[in-house]
């Protein structure tokens, strides 16, 4: 998979603010000098209009000093207020809510005279408030640091104009990030009523206009160092006089917009230039020759856009260069050696999905090491390109989708026991024996290939993801699997693996997701499975005995599939504490994932998060009545009990149901009447009641006769359209009574009730900045994200089900 070094800065951003976070909350009070009366009544106005859930200002009362307060520093001779900081990011980022302020953001507190830093990063403020007599601040403003940058929120901050940025003449870092700045058209002149403004970040502000206005002849913005406009929605060309407004310009990230036309040839102008990412956009034409003149650059960004041409050969005059990265564009001809003559200091390099012709001598040697290259559906196969293994420090490889058959077996084993961070090989056609081999890659895809013997071993220190799925591995799971403490995804799905394993992997205490579909394994369910599991997927296997009554205390399980085994039993009342079945919280930085969704009686592969709601216990020897909490599970879409032993009748809580897609109760020992609340699934699209002993009229007047006789034939006493007309003797009883109607309605309002805790868990607007377009959509992709300090974070934000999270990125207003 392929990563940016945005993202990269992005990590390092999360970490600063972490940092200046816990420093922030801990190291305060020892001050001596008491507050400034006047600071602290501005202090406690700005107070006024926060709404603190989680306690983080609770200190900001009355009696205190204020300059002892949370996140307030003094100067400690005059006690005036000099600094405020209130940036709350996650400390872990794969909390589910954040533990922030939320409320009015009064900018009020711009009054305090002596301010020079003020964050309000990372919080949820729902409404700005610019007081209308902000430009009466008759003293010379102090400020230096100001960041308001808000996280994604469904409903959006807003801010009509940047007048009141004027006053603020000292300003050196401004940012304002996730503020939806779309009403003012003028921003760039804002920005330039403040001449000392080094850094500027407007990232995801839904500005919409990158052309100047004509009656102004030019903007100086000349001492601009580092400028973020990405995620926004310029449609225009990149002006040429725009990249004109600063000489000394080094960061510019104008990635994840709209912007057409060709690069412009003033880019050349930025001499200083040392990060550039235009990724992401509509550009056309071909990367000027001249590129090979910025002698400073290290990172350089083209990726995602509809580039084409050859790819200049004075690249390799760029000695500087660190990071590369120009996959899904479309470039012809070839690339070869002098492209990367002199780029000793690359480190990372991302061709994904590239049409050129990759003229390597078989003896080439670089003259860099890398650590990631993203070499992903780019034509590399039959074997190896020989060069990769002269990698010595490789942490990251992604040669997947490319056409490799053949490998230099000694080579191949040493280069890819040594990657430890991600090894992706997936859809190609290698069939080596890895059975001997240790892997310790902390997110590892070798599936879509013909490997075979044995699993590998995998390293003590862990993996997190590992996806084998579709090859011909063999055998049982090796002890080496057994204590993976970190393990969070495994999907061994059709592969031809046995034996009676799940115990090594119950010890997996953060799996989320566990796929061992399509094999041989045997033996029972166990008991002790990970707390955190999502997805329980063990069709098509030889499992058997009971549903152990702890599986159904996994209260974040939203898809249990466990269809064609052997198992028996009945199931039990307890079904009912699968929680997220019952009341479903979407998670949206979780992951996505493909899922063999069985469901409507055909399958799909989906790349979903794990949120599709199923159950599937079909062909397996179930017996017993169908539970009535069963029916309580109102978040459930696909539920197929069919070609079991179920009796009993199916309980008009069903009604309640109200998400259900598809049902499928077919060849079971069910009687009864087809419950008439069974008319309030709208959703349902695929029905099959057959061969049961279901008795009485169908219900009518609802979507159930749009299904077609098959869904119902194989009862003998079932009648009504679409099946054939009831006798009168038969009817009669079925007549809805207005008592009976009543008890239905009841236990659907019930059911609904329970249904209502759906929330939405919020992300912060960093993941949207990490979107890449990846179009491999049948691979399983995995996100999870730890506030370690490597490039997990980088790769995983990467790689993702990117529709899903691009649309709700931008459609924040
Ligand atoms: C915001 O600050 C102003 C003072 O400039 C004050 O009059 C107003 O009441 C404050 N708003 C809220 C909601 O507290
Ligand atoms: C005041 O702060 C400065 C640095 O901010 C420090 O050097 C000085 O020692 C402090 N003075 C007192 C009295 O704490
Ligand atoms: C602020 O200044 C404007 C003129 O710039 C004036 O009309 C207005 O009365 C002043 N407001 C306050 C509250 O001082
Ligand atoms: C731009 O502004 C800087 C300082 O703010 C000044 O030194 C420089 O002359 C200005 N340039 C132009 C072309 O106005
Ligand atoms: C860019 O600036 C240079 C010199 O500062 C000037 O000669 C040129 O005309 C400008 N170009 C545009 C397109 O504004
Ligand atoms: C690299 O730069 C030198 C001079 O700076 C130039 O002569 C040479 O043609 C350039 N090489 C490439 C491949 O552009
Ligand atoms: C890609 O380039 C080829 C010519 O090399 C052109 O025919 C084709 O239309 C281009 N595709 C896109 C999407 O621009
Ligand atoms: C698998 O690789 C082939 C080329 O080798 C490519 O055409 C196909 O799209 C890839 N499939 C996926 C799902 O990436
Ligand atoms: C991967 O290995 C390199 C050394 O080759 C090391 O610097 C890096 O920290 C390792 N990364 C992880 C995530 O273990
Ligand atoms: C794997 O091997 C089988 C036969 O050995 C072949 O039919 C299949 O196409 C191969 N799969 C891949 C992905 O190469
Ligand atoms: C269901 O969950 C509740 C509370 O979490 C627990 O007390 C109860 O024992 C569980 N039921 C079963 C059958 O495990
Ligand atoms: C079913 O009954 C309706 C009238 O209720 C009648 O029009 C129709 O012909 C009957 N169909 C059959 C198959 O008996």
């Amino acid at each position: 998979m392929t990563t940016l070094t945005t993202q990269m800065s992005l990590l390092l951003l999360l970490l600063l603010s972490i940092a200046t976070f816990l420093k922030t909350m801990s190291t305060i009070d020892h001050t001596m000098v008491s507050c400034n009366e006047k600071d602290r009544e501005i202090l406690l106005t700005f107070k006024k209009g926060i709404i603190d859930p989680h306690g983080l200002i609770s200190t900001w009362t009355t009696e205190n000093n204020c300059c002892s307060w949370k996140g307030i520093h003094c100067d400690n001779l005059t006690g005036r207020v000099t600094r405020v900081e209130l940036s709350s990011p996650p400390l872990n980022v794969e909390e589910e809510q954040l533990k922030n302020l939320k409320g009015e953001m009064n900018l009020s507190i711009l009054k305090l005279e002596f301010l020079t830093h003020l964050d309000l990063s990372w919080n949820e403020f729902d409404m700005i408030n610019v007081p209308s007599n902000h430009h009466n601040i008759t003293h010379v403003s102090k400020l230096l640091y100001l960041d308001l940058s808000s996280i994604i929120h469904h409903s959006s901050l807003q801010m009509d104009n940047l007048d009141w940025l004027s006053p603020l003449s000292s300003l050196k870092y401004l940012s304002l990030s996730g503020i939806d700045l779309h009403k003012e058209t003028n921003w760039l002149q804002a920005v330039e009523k403040i001449p000392s403004l080094l850094e500027l970040q407007l990232r995801s502000c839904n500005l919409n206009n990158l052309m100047l206005n004509p009656s102004i002849e030019y903007l100086n913005l000349s001492s601009l160092i580092t400028l973020d406009l990405s995620y926004n929605y310029f449609t225009s060309q990149l002006p040429n006089s725009f990249l004109n407004l600063t000489k000394d310009i080094t960061y510019l990230d104008l990635q994840g917009n709209y912007i057409q036309g060709e690069i412009p040839s003033s880019l050349l102008n930025l001499r200083n230039l040392r990060y550039i990412s235009l990724a992401y956009n509509q550009l056309r034409g071909s990367i000027p020759d001249e590129i090979g003149q910025l002698p400073r650059i290290q990172t350089l960004t083209l990726a995602v856009n509809m580039l084409s041409g050859f790819i200049p050969s004075t690249l390799g005059n760029l000695s500087s260069l660190y990071s590369l990265s120009i996959g899904f564009n479309n470039f012809s001809g070839e690339i070869s050696k002098t492209t990367f003559s002199k780029l000793n200091s690359l480190d990372l390099l991302e061709l994904t999905s590239l049409n050129v012709v990759f003229q390597f001598d078989f003896d080439w040697v670089p003259p860099f090491q890398l650590s990631q290259l993203y070499l992903s559906d780019s034509n590399q196969g039959p074997n190896i390109p020989s060069w990769i293994y002269t990698q010595k420090s490789l942490e990251s490889l992604d040669l997947s989708s490319s056409g490799i058959s053949s490998v230099d077996r000694n080579k191949f084993v040493s280069l890819i026991e040594r990657i430890n961070v991600t090894l992706d090989l997936s859809n190609n056609s290698m069939t080596q024996d890895l059975s001997d081999l240790t892997l310790k890659g902390l997110r590892i895809d070798l599936s879509h290939n013909n490997f075979t013997g044995g699993l590998p071993n995998i390293s003590p220190r862990g993996v997190k993801q590992v996806d084998l799925s579709y090859n011909s591995f063999s055998g049982s799971i090796p002890h080496s699997w057994k204590n993976l403490k970190i393990l969070h995804y495994i999907n061994l799905w059709s592969n031809k693996l046995s034996g009676e394993v799940l115990t090594h992997l119950s010890q997996s205490t953060q799996l989320r997701v566990l796929n061992l579909g399509e094999n041989k394994f045997s033996g029972t369910i166990p008991v002790n499975m990970s707390p955190d599991l999502e997805v329980i997927i063990l069709r098509a296997n030889q499992f058997e005995g009971n549903i152990p009554p702890e599986l159904f205390n996994l209260s974040y399980l939203t898809h249990l599939d466990l269809a064609h085994n052997k198992l028996s039993g009945s199931m039990p009342k307890c079904v009912y504490n699968l929680t997220h079945m019952v009341t479903y919280n979407v998670k949206i930085w979780q992951y996505g994932i493909v899922l063999e969704l069985f469901t409507k009686g055909h399958d799909y592969v989906y790349v979903v998060q794990p949120d599709r709601r199923t159950i599937d216990l079909s062909v397996n020897s179930f017996s017993g009545k169908v539970p009535v909490e069963l029916f309580e599970l109102v978040q459930v879409q696909t539920l197929n009990l069919s070609h079991n032993n179920f009796s009993g009748t199916i309980s008009k809580m069903i009604g309640g149901m109200e998400n259900m897609e598809s049902l499928d109760f077919s060849n079971n020992k069910l009687c009864g009447e087809i419950p008439q609340s069974m008319a309030f699934l709208h959703f349902l699209g695929y029905l099959n009641l057959s061969y049961n002993n279901f008795n009485g009229k169908i219900p009518i007047g609802t979507q159930l006769q749009s299904f077609n006789a098959s869904s119902y034939i194989g009862n003998p006493n079932l009648c009504g359209a679409p099946l054939n007309n009831c006798t009168t003797g038969e009817e009669n009883p079925k007549n809805v009574t207005p008592t009976q109607r009543n008890e239905d309605e009841d236990c659907i309002r019930k059911s609904l009730y329970l249904g209502m805790g759906v929330g939405f868990a919020v992300g912060f607007w960093g993941i949207c900045g990490s979107l890449f377009l990846l179009k491999k959509w049948r691979h399983a992709y995995y996100r999870f994200v730890d506030g370690v300090g490597d490039k997990i974070y980088v790769t995983l934000m990467v790689t993702l089900y990117v529709e899903d999270l691009a649309f709700l990125c931008k459609s924040r207003i």
